[in-house]
């Protein structure tokens, strides 16, 4: 039996980037294997300062999981905090992470090539990463693209904890992103990637009116309303494609090439798409939310079952490592 892992920060609302990337297909494989998916809190400290928002988001970001589909008897829903052998790890792998591979990280360079001044927490992001997935010896990690080099990252060190450690037999599993073409990068309301820190996000589960506001301020060129619009260059249907069906893109696509329609037009159908996509898990979300103790309940049962896997993998890395 495959084990599927993958994790996400509790950093604000989920947003559309998110659901297509992970979520869904997370979701989708959580009857095709062993299922472990977490809230990593640990890694939104690297950004979330507001301990109230990290409560509230920690639960915001589970209830909304669940609300999507996520069935807490198929997979292991937990909070990453409530299982701290994953720190324990990370800093056992630290100790084998060559310094230049952490310096070669995309979100690490980033911060550095902005001028800001980068605090340890960001630089050895990818050695704690790489813990909570070697951690449950995990096969398939679904993710979006921006995650493929933390993947490879956990995938070196592996392979050096496997060559010191694992001689008789591998230490640690080699994992495998899963990553799908057609929604590795799903595009904001600028056109840019969307994320949480450039303020373009689509949230799953905002309500109607500031919805539809955002959807509105979608960035478009000037092209008039009677001109040809071109649909490759459109952020409306690169968003509209995510959830319409072929027939409904392609009539899409033939009204933009046709002219005569204005971009508010077109983002007023992907409005209606959009809210009629999410209807069901917005019903979802408001039953679950109406028990004020089930995402408790649920994270609490799920970081027993992911502790004692953990627990295990900790025995035997203390074990091969001299520690016991
Ligand atoms: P996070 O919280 O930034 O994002 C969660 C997941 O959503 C994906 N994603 C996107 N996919 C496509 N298009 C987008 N615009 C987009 N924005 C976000 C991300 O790729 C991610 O899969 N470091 C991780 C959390 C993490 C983790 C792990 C993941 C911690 N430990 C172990 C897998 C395995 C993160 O920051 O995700």
């Amino acid at each position: 039996m495959k084990r599927i892992l993958s994790g996400i920060k509790p950093t604000g609302a989920p947003h559309l980037g998110n659901y297509f990337g992970m979520m869904k297909p997370a979701i989708e494989l959580q009857s095709q294997g062993e299922a472990y998916y977490f809230i990593a809190d640990y890694h939104a400290l690297t950004t979330v300062r507001d301990p109230q928002a990290m409560r509230d988001n920690t639960r915001g970001v589970a209830l909304d999981f669940l609300a999507c589909g996520l069935d807490p008897e198929k997979a292991t829903i937990f909070r990453q905090s409530d299982v701290p052998e994953h720190t324990e790890l990370a800093w056992i792998l630290s100790c084998v992470t060559p310094m230049p591979m952490l310096e070669n990280c995309h979100a690490y360079k980033d911060h550095v090539a902005k001028g800001k001044v980068p605090d340890h927490g960001l630089f050895a992001y990818p050695v704690l990463m790489a813990a909570d997935i070697l951690i449950y010896d995990s096969n398939i990690v679904p993710v979006g693209r921006d995650q493929k080099q933390h993947v490879e990252v956990t995938r070196d060190l592996a392979s050096v904890m496997n060559r010191l450690y694992g001689k008789k037999e591998p230490l640690f599993v080699m994992p495998e992103a899963s990553i799908l073409p057609q929604v590795a990068t799903v595009i904001g309301l600028d056109g840019q990637k969307m994320s949480k820190s450039y303020n373009n996000t689509v949230p799953l589960f905002e309500a109607e009116k500031p919805l539809r506001k955002k959807i509105m301020s979608i960035v478009t060129d000037s092209t008039p309303v009677e001109a040809p619009k071109d649909p490759a260059n459109s952020s409306i249907v690169a968003l509209y494609k995510l959830f319409a069906s072929a027939a409904d893109v392609e009539k899409m696509e033939a009204d933009f090439r046709a002219g005569g329609q204005g971009y508010g037009v077109f983002k007023q159908r992907l409005f209606d798409a959009l809210w009629e996509y999410f209807r069901p898990f917005r019903e979802m979300r408001e039953q679950l939310a109406a028990d004020p103790g089930y995402v408790d309940s649920v994270l609490r049962a799920g970081a027993a079952k992911a502790r004692a896997v953990a627990a295990k993998t900790m025995d035997r890395v203390r074990l091969a490592t001299g520690l016991r």
